[in-house]
């Protein structure tokens, strides 16, 4: 399992764009207590920079009015924020229950054997990183992955190398 009780400098400053600027604001007025947008505000900064780096954390925390300890908690807590550099292709591979008896550890292995890749890693081109994740609410259809948040059910290596085979 990968680390997430430490976060990386980017080594540069951090600040919304122009577009994630508006909607922050466009958002903040849904919230009678400001502190509340802290996780819709990682998002968005996770949206521009594909990660939540040290920089962004502090961002967040200025823009919300909290103290950067209360965004690093939420931040470290849920695994949909990626707290370093992710690939082009995000991986996440739901490891729980009906993924692991219908055989997500097949499609965790066939990553490890064609990619070199295993959860916590970003291969070496960039193009791909994998995470396993809890149940991603979809039992029904197991094994299910995601790829960059888009939902893949039912998978199996043959439909995975399909999947591969079509990403650019
Ligand atoms: Fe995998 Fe629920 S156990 S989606």
């Amino acid at each position: 399992m990968s680390d997430r009780s430490q976060l990386i400098s980017s080594g540069q400053p951090f600040t919304f764009d122009s577009a994630r600027d508006a909607e922050f604001e466009r958002l903040v007025k849904r919230y009678p207590i400001r502190e509340s947008m802290i996780m819709p505000a990682l998002w968005l900064a996770q949206e521009q920079e594909g990660w939540l780096s040290t920089e962004a954390i502090a961002y967040v925390a200025e823009r919300v009015g909290t103290y950067p300890a209360k965004v690093f908690e939420l931040a470290t807590f849920y695994t949909m924020y990626h707290l370093k550099p992710v690939g082009k292709y995000h991986l996440c591979v739901c490891r729980t229950l009906s993924c692991y008896l219908r055989e997500k550890q097949e499609i965790v292995d066939y990553l490890a054997a064609e990619l070199g890749l295993r959860p916590g890693e970003v291969s070496e081109d960039g193009m791909f990183s994998l995470e396993e994740v809890e149940c991603l609410g979809h039992c029904g259809t197991a094994p299910v992955i995601q790829v960059n948040g888009e939902f893949h059910e039912e998978m199996n290596v043959e439909k995975l190398k399909t999947l591969l085979a079509g990403l650019d």
